[in-house]
């Protein structure tokens, strides 16, 4: 990072030094972490975040992708202020959480009941719990590049090299019923599952984390019909996807319906959340009043069915339902992966702009990029440089993580990032 970042941040410096004595790395989560020194967040407002030194930044990370609303959306605020009034956490049944079910479900094709649990990564472990349970059997396929959470059964082959393990602690036991197949590659996929019985597939049907990638139609309907053949259980990871391509997330868009689906970050309107849910024959198999603790799959939790997230994610999905903002969304993603297109057409990077509907990337490569070996084959150097760039111009991307909008991003924050786009080019050319 140049100069003025370091002269711009003086008092994030400062924090940096003390956060490195108290928290592994100075950070909470790995990926915050960007060199020299993460700036602190003091404030966070519409599309944009002010630190604490005072410099404003348009968020195009938007809390890990979570907030399509943009931050503390008044009829959020609104809501969850009044809900806090009446309680914070029950810990017992309540309304919200079959009324924030019946949403899900008149908004996800796949979703005839749901389960609530805290996090993405918890959904993603319960679902992959869940189709062995159902299917008695042990494998799980993943793809390469596709980030789940840090579950230790999915939490191998999300970068290369794919034959190392993604983490320290993780049991040969632990991992060894996990199979790691080629992302849109369905030949590749067949000759991978083909003598082995398996329990489901787990997909991101646009890989976040492993680059903006978005599945090919055909490959999805191919992993369909394999599942289909084995009596495997297709499992779609919407947890970027989910109410953000479509109401209905990528399964509407696409026209393929998996068997279960998990749900996170969106869905809880700014707060924690994630939901596993799917085909009621499959989600009965959490019901301990119908089956017997040898074959019923448990799932619960201390925070499961928070009130106060279920308020957020209930106003934030009735706001969504209709359609209206997600298309006009998508309408800006296209636009913006366009503009960007030409920017970088015009200059000496080779650069593929990515994505899907208002997710989009830049590889700086002159190939097509279709998996995450395209992505980890590009100039990371380049792209890491790049969004340094626009941190100290005042434009915030997570080095090297996709990019998102929100509906509080207006026409300028976009031209910002444009203009500053053409002004790398210009500084590097
Ligand atoms: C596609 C996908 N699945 C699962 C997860 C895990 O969710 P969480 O971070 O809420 O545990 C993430 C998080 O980034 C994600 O992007």
């Amino acid at each position: 990072m140049c100069k003025s970042y370091t002269s711009k941040t003086c008092s994030s410096e400062i924090l940096y030094e003390r956060a490195k004595k108290v928290l592994p790395a100075g950070v909470s989560y790995i990926i915050r972490y960007f060199e020299p020194y993460p700036f602190y967040v003091k404030e966070a407002k519409n599309a944009h975040l002010i630190d604490v030194d005072e410099n404003e930044y348009v968020d195009f990370w938007i809390g890990h992708l979570a907030l399509i609303l943009g931050h503390s959306p008044e009829p959020v605020v609104r809501a969850v202020k009044e809900q806090i009034e009446h309680g914070t956490h029950y810990g017992a049944s309540h309304e919200l959480e079959v009324l924030m079910a019946e949403q899900i479900i008149k908004m996800v094709p796949c979703a005839e009941m749901v389960r609530f649990t805290n996090t993405g990564t918890e959904a993603a472990m319960y679902a992959t719990r869940l189709a062995r349970a159902f299917t008695k059997k042990g494998k799980i396929v993943k793809f390469e590049g596709g980030w789940h959470g840090g579950y230790d059964a999915l939490h191998v082959g999300v970068k290369p090299p794919f034959d190392v393990p993604e983490s320290a602690g993780l049991t040969e036991g632990a991992i060894k019923d996990t199979i790691i197949a080629p992302f849109n590659d369905l030949e590749g996929t067949i000759q991978k599952v083909k003598n082995e019985e398996i329990a489901g597939m787990i997909i991101e049907p646009v890989l976040g984390a492993g680059g903006c990638i978005p599945a090919e139609k055909e490959f999805l309907r191919g992993l369909r019909e394999i599942c289909n053949e084995k009596n495997a259980l297709l499992i779609f990871d919407e947890v970027i996807t989910g109410f953000r391509l479509a109401p209905g997330g990528a399964q509407q868009l696409y026209g393929v319906i998996p068997d279960l689906t998990i749900l996170g970050k969106i869905l809880g309107g700014g707060f924690p959340i994630g939901a596993v849910v799917g085909r009621r024959e499959v989600m009965e198999r959490m019901d301990a009043l119908k089956y017997e603790r040898h074959e019923c799959c448990f799932q619960g939790g201390t925070f499961c069915a928070n009130p106060v997230s279920l308020t957020a994610g209930l106003v934030t999905l009735k706001i969504l339902e209709d359609g209206t903002i997600i298309n006009e969304l998508n309408r800006k993603g296209r636009k913006i992966r366009e503009e960007l297109r030409e920017i970088f057409g015009k200059s000496k990077f080779d650069v593929q702009v990515v994505g899907e509907g208002s997710l989009f990337h830049t590889h700086f490569t002159k190939n097509e990029v279709r998996n995450v070996r395209d992505v980890f084959n590009a100039d990371r150097k380049r792209l890491i440089d790049y969004h340094a760039f626009l941190i100290t111009r005042g434009v915030f991307f997570l080095p090297t993580k996709t990019g998102g909008l929100s509906s509080a991003h207006t026409n300028e924050d976009l031209d910002k990032l444009l203009e500053e786009a053409e002004n790398y080019v210009r500084k590097t050319t």
